[in-house]
């Protein structure tokens, strides 16, 4: 054998080994997408209207129904909030012990305008049951992150105010503190209540 036959040899041998090795790779993750799967949620320091600390280890052993926005948001926020009022209210009635262990959370994003007293008169538009939190702008963008929530200030026309684009889903998080499902704005009450019912224990 020559010794380019030789070198030939070898280098397919390589190729064929690093094409089995990529290949036995793409099979793990698409078998077992745990593998590569990024968590949603887990552990926040944020703070109520009342200035008290407030963290994940004071739900435990509860369900949180999380949702992220600002109080001057034109009409996703109020509508998603009301959407999220009224499956807690259908909950109330179809399994008051599920509803019992879930507990909605308000998250603002937008610390700088929403004061703990704006965010108490705001929430007062919604569900008793909530909580509205708020925090450092640190602490609220590390929660965000760890929600995949993203957020960014839009300037108005006139440039002397801004909006926040901001990822409008509804998270369900369990009582082991990890993340169970999310809801989209298109969802409504009727919807979310009924997958509520199906997925508190
Ligand atoms: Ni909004």
């Amino acid at each position: 054998m020559s010794r380019a036959s030789l070198r030939n040899l070898v280098l397919g041998m390589i190729s064929l080994v690093c094409v089995g090795f990529t290949a036995w790779v793409a099979y793990s993750l698409i078998s077992q997408p745990e593998l590569y799967r990024v968590p949603i949620g887990g552990p926040f320091a944020l703070s109520d209207v009342d200035g008290r600390p407030v963290s994940e280890a004071d739900f435990s052993g509860g369900y949180l129904l999380v949702y992220f926005g600002y109080t001057y948001c034109p009409d996703v926020c109020p509508t998603e909030l009301a959407t999220m009022s009224s499956a807690l209210e259908a909950l109330e009635e179809a399994g008051p012990a599920q509803a019992a262990r879930l507990t909605p959370l308000f998250v603002t994003l937008d610390p700088a305008r929403d004061s703990p007293a704006a965010l108490r008169a705001y929430m007062a538009h919604f569900h008793p049951r909530f909580r509205a939190l708020t925090g450092s702008d640190e602490q609220i963008a590390a929660m965000a992150e760890s929600y995949r929530v993203i957020y960014r200030r839009v300037p108005t026309e006139d440039g002397q105010d801004y909006i926040l684009d901001h990822t409008a889903y509804v998270f369900l998080i369990g009582p082991d503190g990890r993340y169970v499902t999310h809801f989209t704005p298109q969802e409504d009450a009727a919807a979310m209540s009924r997958r509520l019912t199906e997925l508190i224990e």
